[in-house]
């Protein structure tokens, strides 16, 4: 047998052999090794590590033998690695001498005792990466801001101690949404624009153990019909060309774990429906583009401002799905619905506005209270809060009259005026406690009739036609706005127009677009 071949049965020969093969060539490639002992005193530096002794303050080797090794190189780590005998792979180590690429083994003897430590300078030249290192530590600062932006979206801003009401029907929805919370189970939320769902839904994430996992809000009315399909169960890569080719997760995976909740579902398309009450039977959802599935635990809180079993009834909302949906339904009262929660609600929308704008809170007083529990509120809560904060940027004074009011809700007038006529003439459904609730299930309610001088009539009726129909498209759009609380998806809807007209009507009539803010789409 060739000696050659031999070596191979002693098996510590061939270790030997190998180990010095590989500290050859390691010492060949590398810039530099040195060696410490088990006190970390410097013992043996190569030649290449001799190029350094000069920027790092000595002259010569014999200067350095012996001495603890962070008096030759700062910031070096190799004490470290000979008190915890582990091993650090790769690191950059930066000192007066230069900026190097590292590593550093600990040194055992033949019992496994650690009896120093070897360090090799992988590379030296990373001044040159300087840029590159420059660039990606902006990256990742910037990455872990959109990170840190994204988590914040993601936590809940309201817990059950946000909902305001004492009302037996507040209580009600209070307590049920408290029960939802611990079941898991699917929920649905019904109410009137501006009523609460949202609050709810945050609520029921925050009271529940997913609570440490994101809450992902859809509003599925304000999206794209042709966008909604990869919004909600995301893209497989190579789906699309261009800008999307990476693939991109869907609102379920986003809310695996958490809570996704679908705000205003009866818009969701019939062809969508169907892959969603599988998402929500099976747990499973397929990207668009992709013939695999993916398992994804997410509680679906579902909301609508329409009532879904007429959308049933009339064929554009699958039963099956309703039904899904329908496990427990909780229903939020209108601000008609509960008046005698009006003040705590204003009191409470009052000091929130005082924090929000940096001033001290407004009160209000007993008349102007009293106008207030007379109004519709077809866009509830929010219209309150819209209402009441204006008329806080308008007026002066601490506390807030009817006069207040009248500079934001002129027709308050004429609602209290209407109010006291009923209240004489002793009609049934009206009044502060009387007026008619939950007549009309979760629809609107019919708004005001506009004020006559603002669908253009003047003293003599001479406006043209033209400028009356303008006049009365801006009436009715202001009052939509208002009704809505600025939700220009919400608003169109209950115009009876498309989103895009509404936008272009508003492009036509700046000033009304001024008091509505948009609500992101
Ligand atoms: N019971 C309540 N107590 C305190 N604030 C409330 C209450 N209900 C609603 N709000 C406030 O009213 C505003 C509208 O609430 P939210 O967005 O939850 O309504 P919504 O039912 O989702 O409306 P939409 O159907 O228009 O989306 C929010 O500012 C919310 O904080
Ligand atoms: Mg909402």
């Amino acid at each position: 047998m060739p000696r050659s071949l031999d070596a191979f049965h002693d098996s510590d020969r061939v270790l030997r052999l190998a180990a010095e093969t590989f500290f050859d060539h390691l010492s060949e490639m590398c810039e530099g090794i040195l060696v410490v002992d088990k006190s970390a005193r410097i013992v043996w530096v190569n030649d290449r590590w001799q190029r350094n002794i000069a920027s790092l303050g000595f002259s010569n080797a014999d200067e350095i033998i012996g001495r603890p090794v962070e008096e030759v190189v700062p910031n070096t780590l190799m004490r470290h690695v000979v008190e915890t005998g582990k091993p650090i792979l790769l690191d950059i180590l930066e000192n007066k001498a230069g900026t190097y690429l590292v590593s550093r083994f600990p040194l055992h003897d033949e019992s496994g005792q650690v009896i120093g430590a070897v360090g090799l300078i992988l590379y030296d030249q990373i001044e040159t990466l300087k840029p590159l290192f420059g660039k990606m530590g902006r990256l990742q600062s910037e990455l872990a801001q959109a990170q840190k932006e994204l988590a914040r979206q993601r936590r809940t801003r309201y817990t059950f101690s946000n909902f305001v009401g004492n009302s037996e029907r507040a209580l009600e929805v209070k307590s049920r949404a408290r029960r939802a919370a611990v079941l898991n189970t699917t929920v649905l939320l019904l109410g009137e624009t501006g009523t609460g769902k949202e609050l709810v839904a945050q609520a029921i994430h925050a009271a529940s153990t997913r609570a440490r996992h994101p809450f992902i809000a859809v509003n599925v009315a304000a999206i794209p019909e042709t966008l909604l399909e990869a919004e909600f169960f995301g893209v497989a890569p190579g789906a699309y060309t261009g800008a999307d080719r990476r693939g991109r997760d869907g609102k379920f995976k986003l809310a695996d774990g958490g809570t996704l909740f679908l705000d205003e579902i009866g818009d969701m398309p019939l062809a969508l429906q169907a892959k969603l009450l599988r998402a929500l039977q099976e747990r499973e959802v397929e990207p668009l583009g992709s013939n695999a599935v993916s398992r994804v635990d997410a509680r679906v809180i579902a909301a609508s401002s329409v009532d879904l079993a007429t959308l049933v009834a009339d064929g554009r909302f699958r039963s099956d799905l309703y039904y899904r949906l329908n496990v427990l339904p909780i229903r939020l009262p209108s601000l008609r619905e509960r008046p005698e929660d009006l003040e705590a609600l204003c009191e409470h929308l009052l000091e929130q506005i005082a924090l929000e704008h940096e001033m001290l809170p407004k009160e209000i007083d007993r008349e102007a209270l009293e106008a207030l529990a007379a109004m519709p509120w077809p866009g509830n809560v929010r219209e309150l809060r819209n209402v009441l904060e204006r008329a806080c940027s308008l007026w002066d004074g601490m506390r807030l009259t009817i006069e207040a009011l009248r500079e934001v809700v002129p027709e308050i007038d004429a609602v209290a005026v209407r109010q006291e006529t009923a209240v004489l003439r002793g009609s049934p459904g009206a009044g502060v406690e009387g007026r008619p609730v939950g007549s009309r299930a979760i629809d609107a309610p019919a708004v005001p009739p506009a004020d006559p001088s603002a669908i253009g009539e003047t003293h003599d009726g001479a406006a043209t036609l033209p400028e009356r129909i303008a006049a009365l498209e801006r009436a009715a759009i202001r009052e939509a706005l208002r009704a809505t609380g600025g939700n220009r998806v919400q608003a169109a809807r209950r115009l009876g127009i498309a989103r895009a007209t509404l936008y272009q009507k508003l492009a036509e009539f700046p000033e009304l677009a001024e008091g509505a803010p948009g609500r992101a789409a």
